[in-house]
């Protein structure tokens, strides 16, 4: 976690929490048992000039996890370190991130995703909560909660999911069958990343994309890879001052443009449509955006907003903890048998009554939070913070796993590449096999 420091003195954490750290395994010299001013906490220097060009030459940084994760062992569980004139101050004990989580109070502030924000502005988009700091924000997210979050709002949507991932498991049997062998092998990222941009766009716009079958929809396609290009060159970018990128890195921002362009156009046309259906009168199935602009939450264009951010924010976030649970589960083949008995244990009572699948299933819960600790989707969080401190968790579709036995022949840990979102690279190859 990040935290720019806008106060000139922080105060460092008295000493007996950082002697934990050195139980974690970090080389870091204790510090003295009293309260220490903001120079006092452990500097993590680097050459500026040298970073600049290592992200330049490498697009992007890869390994930002590792070195954060490096730089905590070595420094302890907390430290600084500039970027300019802003001081930045990284922690990581859940204590710490409480504490500053608790700072927050109502309104988080966060630092600025240029390129995101910069196409916003360029193109007189308005921002949404991903982008959105202060009351503002606040605003915007007690209207979208309701229909996002709430138990009712889930209820809604449960279905809509299940669909699709009942879609996505038909045409992976059928590939399955298709196969001499009755099993086949795949880069599992890029199937299931169709699923998640498939299932959130139902939720989301009440619309399938078509993303799931065998003959897919270009137009669709072309969605999806938008989407793919956003992340990759946000990575490229946003690590570096735009007045530098703007020179080095035209390509790059000429590409991250004209992606966002065609996502805003496809997420325009969406919301608009609901709008048009609403004027009509017409009965609307279920969705988020119809919902609000039935309950006349938000202003269009910050409905549009929200609908950028939410269809960007759900679909690696939610594709690359599925990816790392089903390798897991591929290499720990008892656990995958486990969770498959839990799985048929329930079908009844699940069938019966979907919501059933949020608490009859624990080990399969207890599975996914296992691998949103070991596998974090966001390697760091930020929070800007606007006074002194003193500083040291889906929905899966019951019987997802039932009919296929999960496989690998990769033992080893899997390398995992900061890009945006931590990904596997390489994604694990998969082996699905009828299970028996
Ligand atoms: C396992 C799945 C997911 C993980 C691990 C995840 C992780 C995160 C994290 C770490 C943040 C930053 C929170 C902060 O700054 O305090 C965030 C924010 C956000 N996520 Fe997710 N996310 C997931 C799924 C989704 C989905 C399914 C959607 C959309 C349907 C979504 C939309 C958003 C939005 C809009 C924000 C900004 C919220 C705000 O600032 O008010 N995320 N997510």
């Amino acid at each position: 976690m990040t935290l720019k420091a806008k106060a000139d003195v922080w105060l460092a954490r008295p000493w007996q929490c950082l002697r934990r750290t050195r139980a974690l395994g970090t080389t870091a010299t204790l510090a003295p048992n009293t309260l220490q001013p903001f120079e006092a906490i452990p500097q993590y220097s680097r050459n500026r000039w040298l970073k600049m060009i290592q992200i330049l030459r490498e697009q992007g940084q890869e390994n930002l996890h590792l070195e954060m994760h490096q730089a905590f062992q070595e420094l302890g569980p907390i430290f600084r370190y500039s970027i300019g004139r802003t001081q930045i101050v990284s922690v990581m004990l859940p204590e710490d991130a409480e504490k500053v989580f608790q700072a927050d109070r109502q309104q988080p502030c966060r630092m600025t995703l240029e390129p995101w924000v910069a196409h916003r502005e360029h193109r007189g988009l308005r921002r949404g909560v991903f982008l959105l700091n202060g009351p503002e924000w606040r605003f915007n997210r007690l209207r979208l909660n309701p229909n996002m979050l709430s138990p009712k709002a889930v209820q809604k949507f449960v279905p809509m999911v299940d669909m699709a991932a009942r879609d996505f498991l038909e045409a992976l049997k059928k590939k399955m069958l298709m196969n001499a062998h009755g099993s086949f092998s795949m880069d599992f990222h890029s199937s299931v990343f169709n699923y998640t941009i498939e299932a959130s766009h139902f939720v989301l716009f009440g619309e399938r994309l078509g993303l799931l079958g065998h003959d897919l929809n270009s137009g669709s396609l072309k969605f999806v890879h938008a989407l793919h290009s956003i992340f990759k060159t946000t990575t490229q970018l946003m690590f570096l001052p735009s007045g530098l990128t703007r020179w080095t890195s035209s390509r790059v921002w000429k590409e991250n443009f004209e992606s966002w362009d065609f996502v805003a156009e496809h997420v325009t046309k969406c919301v608009k449509k609901v709008y048009q259906e609403s004027a009509k009168g017409r009965p609307q199935s279920w969705s988020v955006i119809s919902e609000l602009v039935a309950e006349d939450a938000l202003p269009m264009d910050a409905i549009l907003a929200n609908s950028l951010e939410l269809i960007a924010g759900s679909v690696d976030t939610t594709a690359v903890p599925l990816v790392m649970t089903l390798f897991e589960l591929a290499r720990n083949p008892d656990v995958q048998q486990a969770i498959r008995q839990e799985s048929l244990a329930a079908e009844a009572s699940i069938a019966a009554d979907p919501q059933r699948a949020m608490t009859d299933l624990p080990l399969l819960q207890a599975a996914l939070k296992e691998t949103l600790r070991l596998y974090p989707v966001a390697s760091f969080l930020d929070r800007l913070l606007s006074s002194d401190l003193v500083l040291h968790n889906y929905h899966v579709p019951a019987g997802v796993l039932k009919s296929f036995k999960v496989e690998t022949k990769e033992q080893s840990d899997v390398q995992m590449a900061y890009r945006f979102v931590l990904v596997p690279s390489p994604s694990p190859l998969l082996t699905f096999r009828p299970a028996s």
